[in-house]
């Protein structure tokens, strides 16, 4: 927290890894809570490599340090000296106990890291997040994630403000004491590394079930929330029961412990936090009702309540060794996640939506200066690796080696990944190798995605030979070079395919040189090793069209030259859903170019034509049709120029969907939208979410052609909407139409949620997204305004955020304004909260490819960014990274 950085910033190497010199094995700790100090006295049960010569220190910031002893004896000034974020100590042997005690100062703590308040004084609770480095922040620690020690926490406060008192670990006891105070234990019997460490107390509301895990362990499932929040809580709680029954079923992973607690806050730096037995959660990804959540937001819900329920296994009982190692519970958790959102919804459209997010999210980051491997070499400050590609690139990693062992295969390295670490603190070598070992193969090729930076090409072409009845389809690949790894190796890389016949049937396959066993199937993987390779298939009797990396089998850019005729094949025929979407996908961004370039229309007639059938024959599923009908964005579209105008963007991507409406006719639009009757009671079922989705997308298109009309329709809906996706759809139509109706709905929706936060956040996001030329002013309102506040992260997110990220042309404005305007507000951000201000400024990211007037005047407002004093070590490393050429 708050470390100004003056000094040049010290960068952690993967390279220079040691295994700690001293270890905890046991600790206790005890806690005075109070909003504005709280006294935490620390017991540690120290044990000492012999091996290793090194004196004791134990990371530490911003404590206030009230006493100290070495096996009961208080240590004199000249034996401990505490500098730097480091309390190094003298005379410690192995099995010695350490006893500090320290004063930290929740209520001053605006980083929301470490122990702070959440809420206002008078009605907040305390709580705690703890990684990565945060337990530092609480007491005197080896806080590293290979340092696990069992816990027993005390912890005692004032009853009547602190009714509830929490801890991760089974309860062990609680009770009175004198001046209306009370206590409660916990003692958690797994060794855990410091990062989970949690506690929360405060005046919360329970919601409790009751679980039996299939061998019979009975646990108390307890979600707490405030008093006005706790009736939003139901949802979360069937998802967390299906994630265990899930985990349970798909891994043979139970539960262990007697309780598990989940926590919302509203004040949360991320989206949620796996504490052992003591899951916290950012409220947004918690709390839902039909009446202010949309379906995307339950379904989110869905899929992070079971992401930190399913890190009990992926990063708990199995943790890493070092936090270069973050995939390992990221990536892998990630992709437990997207298996079980893929099991509880549709897994076509789970697919999509993920792969969706890969492109947006985690492409750009690795075309741009802040591009890392999935494992980072080195970094200066680790809570600046929590990204797109530790994250979503980490799950596709494991992905590709999941498709390569198969079903069971997989389902056996896990087996022994899980048994082979469990209780340790594991690295990426550790994971594949216990994959490869339970499989009887050499996994460790893969090892080379995650040290590599970078999206891969992958360049197909085919030739199809009629006197030899062959196709022959070559596959290179290439990677372009990233901030300080110029040169690239070939990556093993999964292509999953299947071969179409003009008639959009598939064709058995005959790979040359292959054994008759593995031949005849419809639809395979092989695999590109190297810098290019030629897989010839035989008896075809016609030219195919290759349909390539099916399911996104690989996380790469795939070039290949296809027809427009071919894609808008593979978009009608296709009967995977995926790739159906994805053929319109890369219709759609040859269409692009056509507008963009005006020379001929072949792709955009194809897409417009293809997708207008598809519309009225009404054989696709709604949800999916609704997907089909939406163009790559505008930051996937941006990313395929040399050059960028986002405002040239937004225009030719409107265009773009002005022509498909335009083909599918204004009447057929109308008469969709009106068919899609909305119930008076709000059902979630996929069919209900399906229909909305629809709707939102034929309004959209809708308006396009005739703003007027689609304006009324959206304000009748917007007033007559039973549930925020379709209250919420209508106000996005109204808001981007720029239209008169925007006013007044902005009004009511403003009067009806002013209680509800999460709400509120929708409404500053909706404005966030207002056309360019009036959006940069906007906000400059929007901050002003009484709800607005700078210290909380959800609040700045849903206006900042939402504003340059989701809104390119209305952020990159031509005269630098919006730059400014970022950059000025991140100044003052970043003294409240580093982490969040930090991951702000990444909004930046690609300015160097812009247009040269967008570019100077981006260049300008980093650099004066860049020059403040006093910057966070945060904030320093992505503004200096972002300079970086
Ligand atoms: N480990 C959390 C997850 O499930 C991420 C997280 C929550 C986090 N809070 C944080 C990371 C604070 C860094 C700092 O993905
Ligand atoms: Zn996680």
């Amino acid at each position: 927290m708050n470390t100004r950085n003056d000094a040049a910033p010290v960068l952690i190497r993967l390279s220079d890894y040691r295994a700690p010199a001293w270890r905890v094995s046991q600790v206790n700790l005890s806690f005075d809570l109070g909003i504005d100090d709280t006294v935490v006295s620390s017991r540690l049960h120290l044990q000492r490599d012999a091996t290793l010569q090194e004196p004791l220190r134990l990371d530490g910031e911003g404590l206030e340090l009230l006493s100290i002893a070495l096996d009961g004896q208080a240590l004199p000034e000249g034996q401990w000296r505490y500098e730097n974020g480091v309390l190094e100590v003298e005379g410690a042997r192995d099995g010695s106990l350490l006893e500090t005690r320290v004063r930290v100062r929740p209520a001053a703590n605006t980083a929301l890291e470490g122990l702070y308040l959440s809420g206002t004084r008078e009605g907040g609770f305390l709580l705690t997040q703890c990684e990565a480095e945060g337990f530092r922040h609480i007491t005197f620690f080896p806080d590293r994630p290979d340092v696990l020690a069992s816990y027993t926490v005390t912890l005692r406060a004032d009853r009547a403000r602190f009714p509830v008192l929490l801890a991760g670990g089974n309860p062990d006891g609680h009770g009175e004491l004198e001046d209306g105070r009370h206590w409660a234990r916990f003692v958690d019997p797994h060794p855990k590394p410091s990062y989970l460490f949690a506690l929360v107390a405060g005046r919360l509301q329970q919601i409790a079930r009751d679980y039996v895990t299939a061998r019979g362990r009975a646990v108390k499932l307890v979600i707490w929330a405030e008093p006005d929040a706790i009736g939003r809580c139901d949802y979360a709680m069937d998802a967390l029961e299906r994630s265990m029954r899930w985990d349970e079923q798909s891994y043979g992973r139970e539960y262990d412990l007697d309780v598990f607690h989940v926590v919302a806050t509203h004040d949360f730096n991320m989206g949620a936090m796996e504490n052992k037995g003591l899951n916290i959660f950012n409220a947004k990804y918690l709390l839902a009702d039909p009446d202010s959540s949309t379906d995307d937001e339950y379904r989110a819900v869905e899929a992070v309540v079971a992401h930190e329920y399913f890190h009990n296994w992926s990063g708990n009982r199995v943790t890493c060794r070092d936090w270069f190692q973050l995939s390992l519970k990221e990536g892998l958790t990630v992709f437990r996640e997207q298996q079980f959102s893929a099991d509880m919804n549709s897994a076509p459209l789970k697919r999509i939506e993920d792969v969706a997010l890969l492109r947006r999210a985690q492409f750009p980051e690795d075309a741009g200066p802040l591009a890392h491997p999935v494992r980072p070499a080195q970094y200066s400050e680790i809570n600046n690796f929590y990204t797109a590609t530790v994250y979503e690139k980490g799950s596709e990693l494991v992905r590709m080696v999941a498709g390569s062992l198969g079903r069971d295969g997989f389902r056996r390295g896990m087996d022994l990944y899980f048994s082979r670490h469990d209780g340790h603190a594991a690295t990426l070598e550790d994971f594949l190798r216990a994959l490869g070992d339970a499989n009887g193969v050499d996994l460790m090729p893969y090892l080379a995605w995650y040290a590599q930076a970078g999206t891969p090409r992958l360049h197909a072409r085919g030739h199809y030979d009629a006197t030899q009845r062959t196709y022959a389809l070559t596959l290179s690949q290439h990677t372009p070079p990233t901030p300080n790894q110029p040169h690239k190796q070939a990556l093993p890389i999964p292509v999953k395919l299947a071969l179409f016949r003009r008639d959009g049937r598939m064709i058995p396959l005959h790979l040359a040189g292959e054994p008759a066993a593995t031949s005849g199937g419809v639809e395979r993987v092989v695999v590109l090793d190297r810098a290019e390779q030629t897989f010839v298939f035989q008896q075809v009797d016609a030219a195919p069209v290759p349909s390539l990396l099916r399911g996104f089998s690989a996380p790469v850019i795939l070039e290949c030259d296809y027809a427009p005729a071919d894609l808008a094949l593979l978009l009608r025929h296709d009967a995977d859903g995926f790739n159906r979407w994805e053929a319109g996908q890369q219709l759609a961004a040859r269409a692009f170019d056509n507008l963009r370039d005006g020379n001929d229309t072949a792709a955009l007639d194809a897409w417009c034509e293809a997708l207008s059938a598809l519309f009225a024959e009404g054989s696709v599923d709604a949800a999916l049709l609704a997907d089909l009908l939406t163009p790559p964005g505008e930051i996937e579209l941006a990313e395929r120029e040399r050059v960028v105008n986002p405002s040239h963007v937004h225009a030719l991507r409107q265009q773009l969907q002005e022509s498909l409406a335009l083909r599918i006719g204004r009447e057929a639009l109308h008469a969709r939208h009106q068919a899609l009757a909305t119930p008076a009671v709000v059902a979630l079922d996929a069919a209900s979410q399906a229909q909305r989705r629809l709707k939102r997308r034929v309004l959209e298109l809708f308006a396009l052609l005739d703003p007027w009309a689609a304006h009324a329709l959206g304000t009748q809906q917007y007033d007559s909407a039973p549930s925020m996706t379709d209250r919420l759809a209508a106000l996005v139509v109204l808001a981007r139409g720029n239209a008169p109706q925007t006013r007044a709905a902005l009004l009511h929706f403003r009067e009806r949620y002013a209680d509800n936060p999460l709400a509120m956040d929708k409404w500053f996001s909706i404005q966030a997204q207002l056309p360019a030329e009036v959006v940069v002013e906007r906000v400059r309102e929007l901050e002003a305004d009484a709800a607005f506040t700078l210290k909380n992260p959800n609040r700045v997110n849903a206006l900042f955020g939402a504003w340059a990220r989701n809104n390119p042309d209305g952020f990159h404005r031509p005269d630098g304004s919006g730059y400014r305007l970022l950059a000025e507000r991140l100044v003052q951000l970043d003294a409240l909260n580093p982490q969040v201000a930090a991951r702000l400024a990444t909004a930046f990211n690609g300015w160097q490819r812009l247009e040269p007037t967008r570019r100077a005047a981006a260049r300008t407002a980093i650099g004066t960014l860049a020059a403040q004093p006093g910057l966070s070590r945060n904030l320093t490393e992505i503004v200096q990274g972002m300079l970086h050429d």
